[in-house]
């Protein structure tokens, strides 16, 4: 079998490598997209100091989970007060990255509600324009840097749409470990624990090769490693590197397959039962690791690469380790009952990220 990868972004890793943000943006006028405390923390006011005056707007009110309440006005303000701009600057979490894919993406008569009746088709579309998109995460998770997806969420219609186009790769992806000092325990938690199910979710995948297999086993090694050790120990330079390396690679690994059914389960759990993302999309990993198993024997292959050949103590492994970070593992434990959590599987599984899925709901699991 031929495997193929393909990833545009231009990728640059390590330490103080936002400073390059300078370099890649001479002679182009500049939007900022970043989180609420990006202020407070001195980052605005240090990416003013690396742009200058080429820095013509700034969005800093973006909250956790895009929604296309607060997108619309940001969105119409943004092009009616920056549409000129050559460069969006995504710094922030997976919200800021998001946010900044859908407002490079232009309408025809720069409505916000045109971009979602695009959107509401499913089908791909040319946008009327597009602008350079540079993503510098500060969260070690969503992967989005290295993605062209965005997920966009209408919590009142208990929807999410999924943009998707070929302009919204980045131009070039920034991962800086040092922005990422700052995430609180949980947020540190919950990010680490989405880019664990990335990794697993590009392996039980029917997009898989052995080129995303490389990429998402050593992301999966690196976090079954680290993280345990950084939620008591968030000062350590070392182990934020080494998650925003994993977080990346996880990215890398998805970028090319899409996620799958543990995903689909998270849509729901987050839109009706206001579980985190990083929380939604993985405390269910353990059970579908049992749905995968014995599937295809060459997915079950990578997976006892990182796991051992005993599906009962690779399960009860995940386990361990979610719980080790309070993380509670059954639908039970967030308020979802046998017979709810069954037919959101099922919904789940039909679902567009669901039918990535190489297993099937019948298969055998280990209590
Ligand atoms: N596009 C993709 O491929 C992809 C993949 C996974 C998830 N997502 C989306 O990403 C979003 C979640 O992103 P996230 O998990 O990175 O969280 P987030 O961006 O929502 O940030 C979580 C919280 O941490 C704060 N924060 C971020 N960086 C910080 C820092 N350095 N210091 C202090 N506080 C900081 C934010 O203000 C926010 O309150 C969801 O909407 C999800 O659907 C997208």
């Amino acid at each position: 079998m031929i495997s193929r990868f393909y990833n545009p972004v231009d990728t640059r890793f390590g330490w103080g490598s936002l400073e390059q943000l300078g370099s890649l943006t001479e002679q182009q006028t500049v939007a900022l997209v970043t989180f609420p405390e990006a202020r407070a923390l001195g980052l605005v006011e240090r990416i003013q100091a690396l742009l200058g005056e080429r820095l013509v707007y700034v969005i800093e009110d973006v909250q956790p989970n895009p929604d296309v309440a607060e997108l619309r006005r940001t969105y119409e303000r943004f092009w009616q007060q920056a549409g000129s701009c050559d460069t969006v600057i995504a710094v922030g979490g997976g919200s800021a990255i998001d946010t900044a894919k859908a407002l490079i993406v232009g309408t025809e008569g720069g409505s916000f509600d045109e971009l979602l009746a695009l959107l509401a088709t499913g089908k791909p579309f040319v946008p009327a324009r597009c602008k350079r998109l540079i993503a510098a995460p500060t969260t070690a998770g969503t992967g989005s840097e290295v993605t062209p997806w965005a997920t966009i969420w209408d919590t009142e219609q208990q929807k999410k749409y999924s943009l998707h186009l070929e302009c919204t790769w980045p131009s070039v992806a920034l991962i800086d470990p040092q922005l990422m000092m700052t995430v609180p325990a949980s947020v540190t938690v919950s990010t680490g624990l989405d880019a664990l199910s990335h990794a697993l979710e590009a392996i039980w995948n029917r997009n898989a090769n052995a080129l995303s297999d490389t990429f998402a086993i050593s992301a999966i090694e690196d976090i079954l490693e680290c993280l345990p050790q950084l939620q008591h120990n968030l000062g350590s330079r070392e182990l934020r590197s080494r998650m925003a390396l994993a977080a990346l690679k996880a990215g890398m690994a998805f970028s090319n397959t899409k996620t799958a059914l543990a995903h689909s389960i998270s849509y729901e759990m987050t839109l009706r039962h206001g579980v985190p993302h990083g929380i939604a999309c993985s405390f269910t990993l353990p059970l579908v690791l049992g749905l995968a198993w014995g599937q295809d024997a060459e997915r079950d292959r990578t997976l006892q690469r990182v796991f051992g050949s005993d599906l009962a103590r690779a399960q009860a492994r995940l386990r361990a380790f979610l719980h080790s970070l309070s993380v509670k593992t059954e639908f039970a434990d967030y308020g979802v009952n046998a017979e709810q959590a069954q037919t959101l599987l099922d919904a789940a599984s039909k679902g567009a990220r669901g039918q990535n899925f190489i297993g099937s709901l019948t298969a055998p699991t280990v209590p």
